[in-house]
């Protein structure tokens, strides 16, 4: 039994674990090998497709996918077409249109609607993309593209590169990557990081370390000579070790990402991060594949397409199997199952954390009350289920013994996350009716 409310469908790559992810690369492979197998396998299925945020591949490979599974689609491209623009919550839309289709497709400008879509319809529901959080099916065609090139993910090293702070894709990515044992080398752009909480919540995650690197073509990308690296723990590499700041000597991919100007980005200083042919000879990318989640800017020259490092349309490419492989887990788990996805837990609403501080979080433009997760077992950082941003805990109160505690104390540590209370100061605990337990 579970003791707390859970998501269903697929919202984000923290859902992922290794065992889905291994099957779902063989999957991936027998639907390519014998594609007549399934061609009938969503007969009489519908799948809506909301997309309110512009789209060609995610959308197109994702009608691709139930067509060639002989499902049929509904197609929302235009947010100024439905009822939305005429104030109608997402809840109530989430709620209608699951009414009308087997399963929900959704893409939407806000971290979080997934979540939302999904607590107001019985389907499952699939982000396919939310504001800057997540672009789970992107990180598994992503992925599948690096499965067919690499016969192990582990020991190897990726970049990932331009704006980390509005790209959902790197930041999905980055979840898949650690999960299979892949050291990270962060490029952002000037003023373009992630939160330092996100990166924090990986490394605790999967045991990972904080490290540093170094490399001249760092500095031409970024303006910094140093980069941050999340290591896998037991992962080694010697000469990664000589120095202070290490040079780094190969990188295995390089993903790179576009600003995402529609999200308020823009440039600071020099430029943007991107590829100029002529960096191909430098030993660092010698075997580098070349990645991106496309559209593409100036980050990615033309020039580059015909080199054999470029792997951004074939990753393109898998769009369609990709997702042909999650549908039928979801429509079909009778004939085609993957195994579970770790489910997100949905979160406790509560007034008195007050407003999400992230104002792209859904919680903001639908007026809904932040709901709250707790992860980490060693260090428990509360965070918005919606948009998985740090809330400001500082204090929990525990349900059963009506005790309030410092939120790292070993006496918070102990208490079972069905009892967890959370307060940002000791006052509004007492005022809750908690004693202090010191
Ligand atoms: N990679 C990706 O999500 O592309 P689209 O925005 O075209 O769907």
């Amino acid at each position: 039994m579970r003791l707390l409310p859970v998501l269903e469908g697929l919202h984000s790559a923290e859902s992922f674990n290794v065992e889905f992810l291994e099957a779902f690369f063989r999957r991936t492979r027998e639907i390519e090998a014998r594609p007549v197998e399934f061609r009938e396998s969503l007969r009489g299925r519908v799948v809506a497709h909301v997309f309110e945020e512009p789209s060609t591949r995610t959308r197109l490979s994702f009608e691709s996918a139930v067509l060639r599974l002989g499902g049929s689609v509904l197609t929302v491209t235009d947010p100024k077409s439905t009822s939305g623009a005429k104030g109608e919550a997402l809840a109530d839309t989430a709620h209608i249109v699951g009414g009308y289709a087997d399963l929900l497709v959704w893409r939407h400008p806000r971290d979080g609607a997934s979540r939302v879509v999904a607590q107001h319809t019985s389907v499952p529901v699939i982000n396919a993309g939310d504001g800057r959080l997540g672009h789970p099916t992107q990180t598994l065609l992503d992925l599948c593209a690096l499965e067919r090139r690499w016969p192990a993910f582990a020991g190897r090293t990726i970049g990932l590169m331009g704006d980390l702070k509005y790209g959902r894709t790197a930041r999905s990515l980055a979840w898949g990557l650690a999960l299979l044992g892949v050291r990270v080398v962060l490029l952002p752009a000037p003023g373009l990081d992630w939160e330092s909480s996100f990166e924090r919540r990986i490394l605790d995650h999967f045991g990972m370390r904080l490290r540093w690197t170094r490399h001249p073509l760092f500095r031409v990308w970024t303006g910094s000579p140093e980069a941050r690296v999340l290591e896998p723990r037991g992962m080694i590499q010697g000469l990664l070790f000589q120095d202070e700041v290490p040079t780094l000597e190969r990188l295995d991919a390089l993903y790179l990402t576009r600003l995402q100007r529609e999200r308020g980005a823009t440039v600071i200083g020099e430029g943007y991060p991107g590829l100029q042919p002529e960096q191909l000879r430098d030993p660092l990318l010698e075997s580098c594949l070349l990645m991106h989640p496309l559209p593409r800017r100036e980050e990615l020259p033309f020039e580059l397409d015909r080199d054999d490092r470029a792997l951004y349309f074939e990753q393109a490419r898998l769009g369609p199997v990709a997702r042909m492989a999650v549908l039928l887990a979801m429509l079909r788990e009778d004939a085609w199952p993957l195994p579970s996805l770790t489910p997100l837990p949905a979160g406790q609403p509560e007034a008195a954390l007050g407003a999400c501080a992230n104002a792209n979080c859904v919680t903001r433009a639908e007026g809904l009350t932040t709901p709250w997760r707790v992860v980490g077992a060693a260090r428990r950082q509360f965070l918005c289920a919606l948009c998985d941003s740090l809330l400001p805990v500082d204090y929990v109160g525990c349900r059963s013994t009506l005790r309030v505690h410092p939120i790292h104390s070993p006496a918070a540590l102990r208490i079972s996350p069905e009892n967890l209370h959370p307060f940002r100061e000791r006052e509004e605990a007492l005022e809750a009716g908690y004693a202090w337990g010191g």
